[in-house]
């Protein structure tokens, strides 16, 4: 049976219950979602748990999880239905002559020739489930239109066979990694949710329920470093995911503090542009004590 929140306070302690520790505003936003039926857009850098809150989210409820990830040029046929034309054809072929054109034609229109894309299996499937549309921002305004009668109608229509409705309503989550502003209407339809780089408390517990093995003195100056790092101006400052991967990484090669030599050997872990890694060894390694003697 999918769970009915009561309470904010609900959401974040389920959220938790399946590995997603919310930020403040995190579990309002969800709460909401599930009570008011409203798609949630949430936003911010690549990498602090956008997808993975969907996810969570569809564990928590007890719900499917239906994930259309977004690309340039996705369309209609990719993100709502497609007709199976090969499966049409056999049909055609396999009928000819014996049947004629009307009767096969009512046959290959009909749901057994239909491919059901992301957005259709959302709203038809039986039981509702979470739809998670990943990286909105990498579609068209075009698309977005198209999503935009879909999200408040709940609705599909198929030419050559009627309207679908939906049979149960998903909880919908969009994410944006913020390439380009999304347009006003979509935002009108949507709840919506910002999330950053977390607070260091925060983050050392993201980190430590991901690592719970890592020293706790090595996780928290992990959590101070990433901090330094984060401060410069570079291309691409290390999000949750470089935290967690940065852990993984000390734990494997049993760093028992970060120092310049453990510092400058796993630098790669969490810094990924060739600019990006100089400015960082020379600003933040130097401010780290040297490497212990053996
Ligand atoms: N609040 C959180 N609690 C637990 N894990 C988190 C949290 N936020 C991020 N993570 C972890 O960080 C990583 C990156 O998250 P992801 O959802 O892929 O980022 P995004 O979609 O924003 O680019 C994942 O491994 C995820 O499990
Ligand atoms: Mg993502």
């Amino acid at each position: 049976m999918p769970i009915t929140p009561a309470s904010v306070q609900e959401v974040g302690d389920g959220l938790k219950g399946v590995g997603y520790l919310p930020g403040p505003s995190t579990a309002l936003v969800a709460f909401l979602a599930t009570k008011l039926g409203k798609p949630v857009l949430v936003e911010g850098p690549a990498g602090v748990g956008k997808t993975e809150l969907a996810k969570a989210l569809g564990r928590y409820l007890q719900r499917e999880l239906v994930r259309l990830q977004c690309y340039e040029g996705l369309d209609e046929a990719k993100a709502l239905y497609e007709w199976n034309y090969r499966k049409q054809l056999l049909r055609i072929q396999a009928e000819a002559g014996d049947a004629g054109w009307d009767r096969v034609q009512d046959d290959i229109f009909g749901a057994d020739f239909l491919l059901e894309r992301p957005l259709l299996t959302a709203i038809s499937s039986p039981e509702p489930v979470v739809l998670l549309i990943d990286e909105i921002d990498k579609t068209d305004q075009e698309f977005e239109a198209m999503l935009l009668e879909l999200l408040s109608d709940f609705q599909i229509s198929i030419p050559e066979l009627g309207r679908v409705d939906a049979t149960t309503h998903p909880v919908v989550l969009l994410t944006s990694n913020n390439s380009r502003e999304l347009t006003e209407a979509l935002k009108r339809r949507c709840l919506y949710l910002w999330l950053d780089y977390p607070e260091p408390d925060h983050e050392l517990a993201i980190v430590r329920l991901h690592t719970p093995e890592l020293p706790e003195t090595v996780a928290t100056k992990l959590i101070e470093v990433i901090g330094m790092v984060r401060a410069l101006d570079i291309k691409k400052p290390p999000s949750i995911a470089e935290s967690i991967d940065w852990a993984r990484a000390l734990l494997l090669l049993g760093a028992s503090d970060i120092d310049q030599e453990t510092f400058r050997d796993t630098l790669s872990v969490i810094v990924k542009h060739r600019t990006d890694l100089d400015t960082v060894a020379e600003r933040v390694g130097i401010k780290l004590e040297p490497a212990q003697a053996a």
